[in-house]
């Protein structure tokens, strides 16, 4: 059981890369016990609190199926549904939810809104998405790549597009994990140099190509994120020769993967041949946001003390 003061993950860096190392460990463990239909219930008794302001299929779907599996039970709120749309500061929401359950999931727009949840709240929050980060999705798809090609230390991993949550998240695991981003984004739509600190783990380029160029992965997402759909017209525009398709895979590594967080436009940032096509891990990556969110869960609510 933690001790201390209660951990939340409402950014990929809240954990150390040695905790980092202990969940992709952990998640190892559990997929495998999971693929063999060998009950772990560690979690009976404890219930997930799930916050959704945004839609989602992938994050509802595996937190939910994955509190159950592991013993525990689920409670799903909406603005729609609940006070939160009616003005009740989110503090004292936090101080009311955070009694009643043991751990709770929230996906809604801006980054300070999770953060003043959970300023006062008494269990871990994770983060499900807001316009700022989406660590969940950046622990899945490091597993992912841990699994198909092994440790991500020294590697390449080219992002093609929209300096996004998803974005972001990949900075700051190139940051912590020793891996370098070659990022390349149209003109306004990079990252943000008041965000990120230079290092050997940033690398802008000036295109799809030559971001692609030697790289180990090569991934992108929606040109509009939730929140931003009054942009859409003008960043279609923006984006318009900034799809991955086959040429852009040819100037990667001739192994390397091909990852997108899901929903995907095809046509737009990735063609289908390549989405779907060999190269593409789409589906192990939505998958493993089961079994990594599941050592997270066991993470912050038993530490290390598992089995
Ligand atoms: N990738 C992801 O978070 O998907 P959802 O929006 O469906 O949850
Ligand atoms: N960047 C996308 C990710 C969706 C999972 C969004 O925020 O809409």
């Amino acid at each position: 059981m933690p001790t201390g003061p209660v951990r939340h993950f409402l950014e990929l860096r809240d954990l150390s890369r040695d905790e980092l190392e202990h969940v992709f460990a952990r998640t190892r463990v559990i997929k495998d016990r999971f693929k063999r239909y060998e009950p772990y219930r560690p979690l009976t008794d404890r219930t997930l609190a799930m916050v959704f302001e945004k839609a989602s299929t992938r994050t509802r779907v595996s937190f939910e199926a994955g509190m159950y599996q592991m013993g525990g039970s689920v409670i799903h709120l909406t603005t729609g549904d609940s006070q939160l749309g009616r003005a009740e500061p989110i503090e004292d929401t936090a101080r009311v939810i955070s009694r009643m359950v043991d751990i709770v999931m929230i996906r809604t727009f801006e980054q300070s809104k999770i953060e003043r949840f959970a300023s006062t709240s008494r269990v871990p929050v994770i983060n499900g998405l807001t316009n700022e980060f989406h660590p969940c999705q950046i622990l899945a798809d490091i597993y992912t790549f841990l699994e198909l090609r092994g440790p991500i230390k020294g590697r390449a991993v080219a992002w093609i597009g929209d300096a996004n949550n998803v974005a972001y998240t990949w900075l700051q695991a190139a940051e912590q994990l020793g891996f370098t981003l070659r990022f390349a984004a149209p003109p306004g739509y990079g990252p943000d140099p008041a965000r990120v600190a230079s290092g050997p783990h940033l690398k802008l380029c000036g295109d799809p190509h030559e971001a692609a160029r030697g790289a180990d992965l090569v991934t992108t997402d929606v040109w509009t994120s939730m929140g931003y759909e009054a942009e859409s017209d003008e960043r279609r525009r923006a984006f318009a020769h900034w799809t991955v398709d086959a040429s852009v895979m040819a100037a990667a590594r001739p192994e390397a993967l091909f990852m997108h967080c899901l929903p995907a436009h095809r046509g737009e940032e990735v063609s289908a041949d390549v989405i779907d096509g060999p190269q593409s891990a789409v589906w192990d990556e939505a998958e493993n946001r089961l079994h990594v969110q599941k050592a997270l869960l066991e993470y912050l609510l038993l530490g290390r003390d598992v089995e």
